[in-house]
């Protein structure tokens, strides 16, 4: 029998492009063998399953299963949080953003420092292993899933998260892997990623298509406002008509 099988994607540079600041070694280990396991662990988990024959991204909140994990969801979502890792990194990255980005880490963390800061102690304090990323919220009030009344374009905004392992609707993200090269020196890692390796263009990308997928959950959700609102207003009319027919019958009698 012929199965799927989701492959182990490379870096999009070779494994010595981001040296001297990860070694060829240690990407030889960490993409090599740590996520390589992530990524066989997971077809051998779901090989023969209804899982088998999905997208990534469709594994992952399948077997999120609305935070009651399902056994598939650590390798799966950690295979998914290392292909990111890979992606936000370029030879020659670090530095600062650019365009609306920066306009918007401006607006969100006051400047670029500031967000630096928020981002290296939020990575630098995730306990054990776990990732820590800039993600765009769909919603600037800090009020957990209420609805925000006025929404409007100012209401995505960027924050830094932190998490052990799980996946988030994000924009962009760095994350761990501090293997080799930085063994017990994380805020090092840290500083050399934002300062070295950081790829901002992927970041922006991101951006982009975070943008475009809250715009387009926005329209769909005023959409099935409307066909409700509709749906109502259909039926009052039904129930004014049968009011209106007992009326009627009361006055027959
Ligand atoms: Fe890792």
């Amino acid at each position: 029998m012929i199965t799927a099988k989701l492959e182990l994607k490379p870096p999009p540079y070779p494994l010595n492009a981001l040296e001297p600041h990860m070694s060829r070694d240690t990407l030889e280990y960490h993409w090599g063998k740590h996520h390589r396991t992530y990524v066989e662990n997971l077809n051998r988990q779901i090989v023969g399953t209804e899982l088998d024959g999905m997208t990534l991204e469709g594994i992952i909140i399948a077997t999120y299963n609305k935070g009651d994990l399902l056994p598939a969801f650590n390798n799966a979502a950690q295979a998914w949080n290392h292909d990111f890792f890979w992606e936000s990194m370029k030879p020659g990255g670090g530095g600062k953003p650019s365009g609306e980005l920066l306009e918007l880490i401006n607006r969100d963390f006051g400047s670029f420092e500031g967000f630096v800061t928020e981002f290296k102690a939020a990575a630098a304090t995730q306990f054990g292993s776990g990732w820590a990323w800039l993600t765009y919220k769909a919603n600037r009030l800090d009020v957990g899933n209420a609805v925000n009344p006025l929404p409007s374009e100012e209401d995505k905004k960027l924050v830094v998260v932190k998490s052990p392992n799980a996946v988030n609707p994000l924009v962009w993200d760095y994350t761990h892997a501090y293997y080799l090269d930085f063994q017990n020196r994380r805020p090092d890692y840290i500083s050399t990623f934002m300062e070295k390796l950081v790829s901002w263009e992927a970041v922006n990308s991101r951006l982009e298509k975070a943008k475009a997928r809250a715009a387009e959950r926005e329209r769909e959700e005023e959409k099935r406002k409307r066909e409700q609102e509709e749906g109502n207003a259909a039926g009052n009319e039904v129930t004014e008509m049968y009011l209106d027919s007992e009326i009627d019958d009361s006055e027959a009698e």
